[in-house]
């Protein structure tokens, strides 16, 4: 029994020495130590042994299976370490490989201009409306004191869907829409930024569709002077504390009076150069006292409220700010371009 105990232990050792992976070592592991393994078998023999060979026996035994054992238990340590070495060879980082720059994104130009205008305004007390491009002859125009034949249309013209829907050609409607859900409450105090579209010929200074703001105040005794304060407090913030505005006579069929806004010549601070054509202005918006009858139409009593309105150009303001020379570069979305601005 002691010899077949040697002849197994060299037989696994032998064995051993031969495995090279780890699913021929869990197969001697099972082959020699398994419960139907071979040393279980000559464990059976046990039984014939008398009782004084029997612990004698059981030490070689116990000695064979320690021998097998660490064996096995060297290996599975060797192979644990080769497996490692194996996942850093072929896990390995180089550190000095130039890293992929992450691109952030950017607010588009006119986007830019918007949100300044917006927190302009907003500091002042006003909250920001929206309302549909694609628009009812209703609220784009007959709601603003333009009723079909009037001869004003033809300032604006127009895209039609149908006879009754068209794609607005200012953000006016918004201030149609705002009275109406009111109710005949004050103050209304918005603004309302969005794309309006009208049938030019696109070229370096028009384009068939661009970006309004509108503004509109409506209250007991908002007066001229209120208007005018607010318009110039509006430029001095985006455009500096120096700048100044001058408003002209003009005419909207929904405001009266009516003014055009001239602000003091971004690019040579008033002195006269080619961008405001030697005169020192550059216009930037139009503006008024909301016409009696589109406050009336509105559910306004214009004998007890009164309001200013004022609509300014996005793309103009935009070009006047960064020095941009034609209007279609917003359109493109030419990168080169674009990214001039994101970190302005
Ligand atoms: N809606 C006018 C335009 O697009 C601008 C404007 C708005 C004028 C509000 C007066 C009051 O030309």
């Amino acid at each position: 029994m002691r010899e077949r105990l040697e002849a197994l232990q060299q037989a696994a050792l032998a064995d051993l020495q031969n495995v090279e992976t780890q699913q021929q070592l869990n197969d001697l592991r099972i082959q020699y130590l398994g419960k139907k393994g071979e040393l279980t078998e000559v464990l059976r023999g046990m039984a014939q042994l008398s009782a004084e060979e029997r612990p004698l026996v059981g030490q070689v035994t116990n000695e064979t299976r320690k021998a097998i054992e660490d064996v096995i238990e060297q290996k599975q340590a060797l192979f644990a370490r080769l497996e490692t070495e194996r996942r850093l060879q072929s896990e390995t980082i180089d550190v000095t490989l130039p890293g992929r720059a992450v691109r952030a994104g950017a607010l588009h130009p006119l986007n830019k201009i918007i949100e300044e205008v917006e927190d302009i305004f907003i500091g002042m007390g006003y909250t920001v409306e929206e309302g549909p491009e694609v628009e009812q002859d209703h609220y784009n125009f007959e709601m603003l004191n333009l009723p079909k034949d009037h001869p004003a249309r033809d300032m604006q013209d127009t895209f039609y869907v149908t006879e009754e829907i068209l794609l607005r050609t200012h953000t006016s409607p918004v201030q149609v829409r705002t009275m109406l859900a009111k109710k005949g409450e004050v103050p209304v105090k918005i603004i309302c930024p969005g794309r309006v579209y009208r049938r030019d010929d696109d070229d370096a200074t028009h384009s068939h569709m661009f970006t309004q703001i509108e503004g509109l105040v409506i209250d007991k005794k908002v007066r001229m002077s209120d208007l005018k304060g607010t318009l110039l407090q509006f430029v001095k913030q985006m455009f500096g504390e120096q700048t100044q505005i001058r408003l002209r006579p003009s005419f909207f069929p929904f405001t009266e009076p009516s003014a055009e806004v001239d602000v003091t010549c971004v690019m040579c601070k008033g002195h006269g150069c080619r961008v405001c054509k030697q005169t020192g202005w550059l216009e930037i918006l139009g503006s008024g006292m909301v016409h009696p009858r589109v406050l009336e139409m509105a559910g306004y009593d214009p004998q007890e409220y009164s309001g200013f309105a004022f609509g300014m150009g996005v793309e103009r303001i935009a070009m006047l700010k960064y020095g941009i020379d034609d209007i279609r570069h917003f359109y493109t979305g030419d990168l080169r371009f674009l990214r001039q601005f994101a970190r302005l």
